[in-house]
């Protein structure tokens, strides 16, 4: 088998209809479906090298610098798997640039595991099938599995224990829709709570866990017809009902999970208020402050305006249907 070094991309992606809550924590199998857009403007670029010259330890560099203990041994253990399904030992250095702030909520685990994905999996020798590599991706974590893929992509739960139908495929009934999400970021670098253990309590805690799993179907359904329309509405009004049910299951774990500060909830404000003058724009928000909207393209400059007059709107980055995960090199040693 061939060791080479592998260098690749990925784009981010924002959930429509969240993912939150797990069938399997060991294989990090969801407990439902998703729904959502990979983006072009925010991911990430990871070289991977396997070499057994390395020593005993993988080597990660993350944005030029070296990670956190749980980050470390978070892709020590990604990598693992690969090392596992190569039949491989040697050690890999792993190089990692994110064009979004890690773990501040802009969803960075999404792109950094599907990146990580495709470079290790080929720096170890591997071909693998888009499904496969969206079931890999999805060990790192689970919104990663969607940014194998561009556009619209929905994530199936799957049925079987070991995971394999546990992947995503795009929804090409989307492709080519202008629509734009215009991030407005209300802290810089903040930590908040992670997604994994955030679910986790929420599911172990939480008496509206039940209520938002049972809803996730019907949105599922009622965002697919809408991508096939091209109804901006129909889509919006399910993409916030989707983030304000599992912002609700979350509020109602113990103790309560909170993301939202007095800035998110002006930024929500606003959109509400873009709507009544007409604009078609709609919020998400995932695990962190920051409020997603959702909008066309032509509405961009006044969503854009809207959004840097609100207090504790830090800036605003507008980002647009992206790529799935692809190799932008690859040498063979
Ligand atoms: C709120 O994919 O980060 O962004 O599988 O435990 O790594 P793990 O969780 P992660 O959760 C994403 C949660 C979300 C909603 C979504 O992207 O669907």
């Amino acid at each position: 088998m061939n060791l080479s070094s592998c260098t690749a991309v990925a784009g981010t992606n924002i959930a429509l209809v969240k993912y939150w809550g797990k069938r399997d924590v060991a294989l990090n199998l969801p407990a439902t479906g998703s729904l959502s857009l990979t983006l072009k403007e925010l991911g990430t670029r990871t070289t991977v090298r396997f070499g057994s010259h390395f020593g005993p330890d993988d080597r990660v560099r993350l944005n030029g610098q070296d990670p956190d203990d749980k980050t470390r041994s978070r892709i020590g253990a990604f990598l693992d798997l690969v090392r596992a399904h190569a039949g491989i030992s040697a050690r890999a250095e792993v190089v990692t640039e994110n064009s979004v702030p890690t773990a501040a909520g802009l969803a960075s685990s999404a792109s950094g595991f599907a990146a990580l994905a495709l470079a290790a999996s080929r720096a170890a020798g591997l071909i693998l099938e888009p499904a496969q590599l969206s079931a890999l991706a999805r060990r790192g974590s689970g919104s990663a599995a969607r940014s194998i893929f561009g556009g619209f992509v929905e994530m199936q739960p799957g049925v079987f224990s070991d995971g394999t139908d546990a992947v995503a495929a795009p929804v090409p009934e989307g492709d080519g829709w202008p629509v734009r999400l215009v991030v407005a970021v209300t802290s810089e670098g903040a930590k908040h709570m992670g997604s994994t253990e955030a679910m986790d309590r929420t599911a172990r805690t939480s008496p509206f866990y039940a209520g938002w799993l049972e809803s996730v179907p019907q949105d599922l359904q009622d965002a697919r017809a809408a991508i096939a329309e091209r109804d901006l509405h129909r889509l919006g009004t399910v993409a916030e009902r989707s983030a304000m049910r599992m912002h609700a299951s979350a509020m109602a774990a113990a103790p309560p999970i909170l993301y939202w500060t007095p800035s998110t909830l002006a930024a929500m404000q606003t959109v509400r208020g873009l709507r009544d003058s007409g604009v078609a724009a709609y919020f998400t928000i995932d695990a962190g402050p920051h409020v997603k909207v959702l909008c066309e393209a032509a509405d961009v400059p006044q969503v854009e305006a809207a959004l840097s007059a609100t207090p504790g709107v830090l800036r605003t980055v507008v980002a647009s249907p992206g790529r799935g995960a692809r190799i932008l090199h690859e040498t063979t040693s």
